[in-house]
């Protein structure tokens, strides 16, 4: 029997609730499908930060090069200032396990609502390959004249060849794999950042061209932000930076539903990759038992699907889309007719019994 050991972090707010029912959903694909999880769990968080005055223990990324994959549920806590854990763990994470992508899939669930008017499913299925280790997210900059009148602030974006080309080539390479439309849009802002993505510009056709089934396109960030409201039917896979692919994937899960139900991979193909739901730790519902839990079960969905275990991966899709269509009355906190757990515990149902 195959046996995946992955490290769970269920982290601050409401991540340790939504992580609980991800792990009750892969527990019940592992027993139909016939593999076994062993779980370890971290408390990497605010919590353990306030108690400790440590961010992340310094052995902690050789301990997680030791799994298969990484289940995170969210970092942010209120009685930390923001930026620590953020940058102190989960960005820390990507970079230091050098999970260069970020794949944050925009679907559109039959019987879930978007803000979009006479969109439906069928218009909204594509996903952004986010750039993770570089571009304004490097931190490099500085400050100068600190707190007088004269103060400068730089914060520079570094694309690196080698960082932009595995980005894009990993975009094509998932534009083959999809098998949809087969279409790459390069997603940047020729016109004002002329080094940066003048970069991704000729590094994109230069890859292309080893791609002759993929058609390619391009957009400016702001224009993207329009299509994906008036068009999102033109995408199939979007590349771009870290920055613009961070604001990018907000208006992403807005138009899918909702952050209920946003899941990405922070990946490296050669390393560990780590899941989470995009959502981050909602303080303001944290103990309640109403946030939405689809997104860290969706991310346990990419998990698995990483892993290989598509099958079991394609049932979980099947009972996250049965659940939308057939139960929730929302996907917003509070709102959906069902608590967390419930939520948790449908899903399971559905893929232990098949729909
Ligand atoms: C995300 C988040 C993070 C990011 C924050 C919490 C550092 O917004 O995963 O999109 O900016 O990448
Ligand atoms: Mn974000």
């Amino acid at each position: 029997m195959k046996q995946y050991k992955i490290a769970v972090i269920p982290g601050d707010g409401t991540g340790p609730e939504v992580v609980r029912e991800g792990v009750k959903v892969l527990d019940a694909a592992k027993e139909r499908f016939g593999f076994d999880i062993e779980y370890t769990w971290f408390d990497y968080g605010g919590d353990r930060y306030l108690k400790t005055g440590e961010v992340l223990p310094e052995n902690a990324v050789d301990k997680l090069k030791k799994y298969d994959a990484i289940y995170l549920g969210a970092i942010g806590h209120p009685d930390v200032k923001p930026g620590i854990l953020e940058k102190g763990i989960l960005l820390y994470l990507r970079f230091a396990l050098d999970q260069y992508i970020n794949l944050r899939p925009v679907v559109l669930y039959p019987g879930v609502d978007t803000p979009l008017k006479d969109k439906g499913p069928e218009d909204i299925d594509f996903v952004v390959v986010r750039e993770n280790t570089e571009g304004l997210y490097a931190g490099a900059g500085g400050v100068l004249k600190k707190g007088t009148p004269d103060e400068v602030a730089i914060q520079e974006s570094i694309n690196t060849r080698k960082g932009v080309e595995r980005c894009i080539r990993f975009a094509f390479e998932y534009a083959r794999r999809r098998n949809k439309k087969k279409k790459v849009t390069l997603c940047g802002k020729t016109n004002v950042l002329t080094y940066a993505f003048d970069l991704w510009e000729r590094t994109f056709y230069e890859v292309a061209k080893e791609y002759p089934d993929i058609e390619t396109d391009y957009a400016h960030v702001d224009a993207t932000c329009m299509w994906m409201v008036k068009n999102p039917e033109w995408f199939d896979v979007i590349v771009t930076d870290n920055m613009f692919g961070d604001i990018i994937t907000d208006l992403g899960a807005m138009i899918q539903g909702g952050m209920g139900i946003a899941a990405g991979g922070n990946i490296n193909p050669e390393g560990v990759s780590m899941f989470e739901p995009i959502g981050g730790s909602a303080p303001k519902y944290t103990g309640k038992n109403v946030i939405n839990p689809l997104a860290a079960i969706c991310a346990g969905q990419m998990m698995l699907d990483y892993l290989e275990e598509r099958e079991a991966a394609a049932a979980i899709e099947n009972a996250v889309k049965e659940v939308v269509s057939k139960h929730l009355k929302s996907l917003s906190a509070g709102k959906m007719g069902y608590s967390t757990t419930e939520v948790g515990d449908l899903v399971a149902k559905y893929v232990k019994e098949g729909v």
